[in-house]
């Protein structure tokens, strides 16, 4: 997790994320965390399986050699977009996506800016050009949200969809009310 806005994100895709969680919040990710989400830092921590500061440069996920699915940075900041964009590896959360991407391994980033200049532009083409997934945090009204929870599994499902996890989180095109 970084520090964008839209924590709530972050969190809702560590409650429906299935299988073992590894998680790294960055200091400004910590900040904004208790602001949006009302959660402190350590209960986001007690979601995932194993927590990394940023600067532990020694982690696990800071090598190529270790072994998983799916890489997701949400929320992502254009900053760190703009890191990986360059190949800066520097924090935890930058080393990771570099490992990520030489491996060939999913990389999902959810990035929330708006507006959006030409160098946010470049650096998000120049990732997607490699592979990676860029999923701007953008819900659909088309499953008819009520309420913000609604907007923000939409978000979140979609991320699951990413991972190849079947999500019951909001009615996708075509299934019916009931369904
Ligand atoms: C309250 C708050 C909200 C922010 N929201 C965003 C945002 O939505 N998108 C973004 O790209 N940066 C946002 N920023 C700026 C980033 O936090 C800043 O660029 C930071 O250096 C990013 O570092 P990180 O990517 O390592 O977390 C926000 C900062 C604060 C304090």
């Amino acid at each position: 997790m970084t520090g964008a806005s839209g924590a709530v994100y972050g969190v809702r895709l560590l409650q429906n994320l299935p299988g073992e969680k590894i998680l790294v919040m960055s200091e400004t990710a910590k900040t904004i965390i208790p602001a949006e989400t009302g959660y402190t830092p350590e209960q986001v921590g007690a979601m995932a399986d194993a927590v990394y500061s940023d600067g532990d440069l020694a982690a696990p996920i800071a090598s190529g050699t270790f072994d998983y699915d799916v890489l997701f940075v949400v929320p992502c900041t254009e900053s760190s977009v703009a890191k990986f964009a360059c190949g800066i590896a520097d924090t935890l959360i930058s080393r990771a996506f570099m490992c990520a991407v030489k491996e060939g391994r999913k990389t999902v980033l959810v990035v929330r800016e708006t507006p959006k200049s030409a160098i946010m532009l470049e650096n998000e083409l120049k990732l997607a050009r490699l592979g990676v997934v860029i999923m701007d945090a953008n819900p659909a009204f088309y499953h008819q949200p009520e309420t913000v929870d609604d907007m923000v599994n939409f978000v979140v499902g979609r991320c699951l969809m990413q991972a190849g996890v079947k999500q019951n989180l909001f009615r996708t095109w075509g299934e019916g009310p009931s369904d």
